[in-house]
């Protein structure tokens, strides 16, 4: 008779408890421990025995490794993203919001892998075999030769795979649908998702198959379910986009068989997802290039430069503390950018909302985007609209300094292809650089700064508008004493400067 364990385990962290406890110590979360009683099946029975280990014969680094080919799909963007084709024998995890095309995804990865002649078998745990026939049918690709079940049970999932032909490629759609027999949780709960992805991993290193699980990311973006799946597999990859727009980004956050850094981009569109082999042109279209407030930034994403537009607009704040919204870039390098501009350009901002948006739905990560940032907003606070065919690229230091950044020579490279005839970049990266556009170096945001004030236009009036509104907004703090302290204290000291 096996023993029956009961612990209680937090199911966003995995971190085990003797007894129940509202908060968990391991994440801050609150009320994720439930209880969870499982048969101590997941140890192999002869580590439960007390048997002697079976000594391995030790290797050299140094042999013959004939690495298997890659399975490649054919669908570009999917392709780069894994490396270069799916490894045999490794197992991944597609993470994404809901509805956001997972299923969608790897239903044509499966066709198109299927068409090139693999065995692949596509298990759904969330729909119905004919719910995913329809999609299939949508995407007009019900005559590709993919295995389909709908089922939840990973060890009948194993016997239905070891049974026939080997195969390919299996995709589980989703990881947190699986249940093992081995314990007895609810399907979902950290202990049923471990075991059955542990089941599954064990699968794909004994057969050479390719294993695609696909997770559901919490409401704060991780992977829900235990972090422990995402140690477990070779590659983790998001998908993300959202609502408002038809672009999909499948990320690599962890790939042990490729890099790291690379983005495949995709539109999702009435017939499925159709990939974008030129993003920057999908960014930029539709751009409002004369106007005051946006900036190109020739960015880079792994090996792919990819050109967005910057969209920032500055205005009188009618609030005490002034609203700072951003999307598509992270908040507090927006602070730091704005806090350089106040205390090494003299521009404030401290009276003013500030919002920032990345054009298209992407979201950047490189810090090369500071100058780009940074001339959208004093183009929005000056009404200068920056030249229609010049790219930004830099990155501030808080010391008012632009410094180089890598790749400049791709970057620039881009920009030129795309119609730009200048860029705005740091002075210290132009050393080996043949810029095929005309550079204007660049060597602190005080000099980009100025740059772009001399540019304004001269409307002596406009600015007094401005400077009168604010001057209205410091009267509001002067009326109203008792629920502005604060920010009259703040405004205070603004008169000072
Ligand atoms: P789905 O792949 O089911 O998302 P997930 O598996 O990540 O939850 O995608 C569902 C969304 O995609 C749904 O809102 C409809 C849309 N869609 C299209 O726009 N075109 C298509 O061809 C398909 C199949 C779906
Ligand atoms: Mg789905």
């Amino acid at each position: 008779m096996a023993r029956r364990d009961t612990s209680f385990i937090c199911q966003s962290c995995g971190a085990v408890y003797a007894r129940w406890q509202g908060k968990c110590e391991g994440c801050g979360g609150w009320n994720t421990i439930s209880e969870e009683v499982a048969v101590a099946a997941s140890v192999p029975a002869a580590q439960r025995s007390g048997r002697k280990g079976r000594a391995v014969v030790l290797e050299k680094l140094e042999g013959t490794a004939k690495p298997a080919p890659r399975l490649v799909s054919g669908i570009g963007e999917l392709d780069r993203v894994a490396g270069g084709g799916f490894v045999p024998g490794s197992i991944l995890l597609i993470g994404g919001d809901p509805g956001i095309g997972k299923s969608t995804l790897l239903v044509q990865a499966s066709a198109a892998l299927a068409q090139r002649g693999l065995r692949v078998v596509y298990v759904s745990g969330e729909e119905a075999v004919d719910q995913v026939r329809l999609r299939a049918q949508r995407l007009g690709l019900e005559k590709a030769e993919v295995g389909l079940a709908a089922e939840t049970n990973a060890e009948n999932i194993i016997a239905t795979l070891s049974g026939g032909p080997p195969v390919h490629m299996v995709v589980i759609d989703s990881i947190q649908t699986m249940w093992s027999d081995s314990v007895e949780s609810a399907p979902g709960t950290v202990t049923q998702v471990r075991t059955s992805a542990q089941l599954l991993v064990r699968y794909a290193k004994q057969t050479g198959a390719c294993v695609i699980l696909v997770g559901h990311v919490t409401k704060d973006g991780q992977i829900a379910g235990p972090r422990v799946v995402e140690h477990m597999v070779d590659a983790v990859f998001s998908f993300e986009g959202d609502g408002g727009h038809q672009f999909r980004i499948l990320r690599a956050q962890k790939n042990r068989f490729g890099p790291t850094d690379e983005i495949g981009v995709f539109e999702m569109t009435g017939r499925g997802l159709s990939e974008v082999a030129n993003p920057s042109e999908l960014f930029l279209s539709n751009r409002d290039a004369g106007a005051p407030g946006t900036a190109v930034f020739a960015g880079m994403e792994g090996t792919r430069p990819v050109l967005v537009e910057i969209q920032a607009l500055v205005a009188p704040s009618s609030l005490g503390t002034p609203r700072r919204a951003v999307v598509g870039w992270d908040p507090n390098r927006l602070s730091m950018v704005l806090a350089v501009l106040d205390a090494r350009c003299g521009v404030r901002l401290g009276g003013h909302d500030v919002y920032l948006n990345v054009a298209g739905g992407l979201k950047i990560g490189e810090p090369a985007a500071d100058l780009a940032v940074a001339a959208a907003l004093v183009s929005s606070l000056t009404g200068a609209p920056l030249p229609a065919d010049a790219v930004h690229f830099g990155e501030a230091s808080l010391t008012g300094a632009v410094r180089p950044v890598s790749q400049a020579q791709a970057r620039l490279k881009e920009a030129a292809k795309l119609g730009f005839a200048s860029a705005i970049i740091p002075s210290g990266g132009l050393d080996g650089l043949d810029p095929p556009v005309s550079v204007r170096p660049v060597s602190s945001l005080a000099e980009l700064v100025a740059g772009i004030a001399a540019s304004a236009p001269r409307r002596p009036a406009g600015r007094e508008t401005r400077d009168s509104a604010m001057r209205e907004a410091r009267g509001s703090h002067d009326r109203n004493p008792p629920q502005r302290a604060v920010e009259h204290a703040e405004w205070g000291d603004d008169e000072e400067r």
